[in-house]
């Protein structure tokens, strides 16, 4: 998969592509060929920021597919929305700024066939956050204590919106809890975690971690 033009990113309000987007990329280049097969009708990525993951993927998959981003930043959105435009990537998407999967009926949607997050993962204690741009640009960072505290909201509202059989995709951390994500991810049905890559970085062990949405959920 090529990496999506985005020099029209603004690194002081929106999270710039680094290493652990483009292990998500390699990831999902990986399965591309089974992300194919599977025919998805609606692909969600959560926290698109700079929207060279979705956009990506709509070059790969092209117009069969409807694309949804959902980032609580509005200048991520805006960002999004070029990256799909700069890229001529047709006009089958559409952005939502809204907090993870709130801006979504509550039940019995199960619309999304793969959700991609690569969420705020850094461990950090609320002392060390400094607040730039009206702490917009924290947020694509901090994952509290743990680091998983935004995917520990998303995780049970995921089985209302995946539907049976779909995939998600998220980056995590050796410091994250995984153990514990990967039993949230099980009681909200999905199945055992699948390590789709993963790669050492300076201070960071990266995980791009993939779960099935078991056919009997609903
Ligand atoms: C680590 S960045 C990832 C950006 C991009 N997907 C990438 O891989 O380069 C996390 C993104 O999630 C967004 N985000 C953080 N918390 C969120 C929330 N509660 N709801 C929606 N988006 C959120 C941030 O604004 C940011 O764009």
């Amino acid at each position: 998969m090529q990496t999506p033009l985005f020099q029209h990113l603004d690194p002081d309000v929106v999270y710039e592509p680094r290493e652990d987007t483009f292990l998500l990329l390699d990831a999902l280049e990986q399965d591309l060929i089974s992300i194919k097969k599977s025919k998805p009708a609606i692909i969600c990525e959560i926290g698109p920021g700079s929207g060279v993951i979705l956009s990506a993927l709509s070059t790969s998959l092209g117009s069969s597919c409807f694309y949804l981003g959902i980032d609580i930043s509005p200048h991520a959105c805006r960002t999004t929305n070029e990256t799909f435009l700069v890229n001529k990537n047709g006009l089958n998407f559409d952005l939502v700024n809204a907090d993870l999967v709130s801006c979504l009926k509550p039940n019995g949607t199960q619309m999304f066939d793969i959700v991609v997050f690569n969420p705020p993962y850094v461990c950090c204690e609320n002392s060390e956050v400094i607040d730039s741009n009206d702490g917009l640009l924290d947020r694509t960072w901090n994952g509290g204590e743990q680091g998983t505290a935004t995917l520990e909201r998303l995780v049970p509202d995921l089985q209302n919106v995946v539907s049976p059989g779909g995939f998600v995709y998220l980056v995590a951390i050796s410091a994250n809890d995984l153990k514990s994500l990967d039993e949230l991810m099980l009681k909200s049905g999905f199945s055992k975690t699948v390590v789709v890559k993963q790669r050492k970085i300076i201070g960071e062990h990266l995980h791009i971690l993939r779960f099935q949405k078991k056919d009997n959920v609903m």
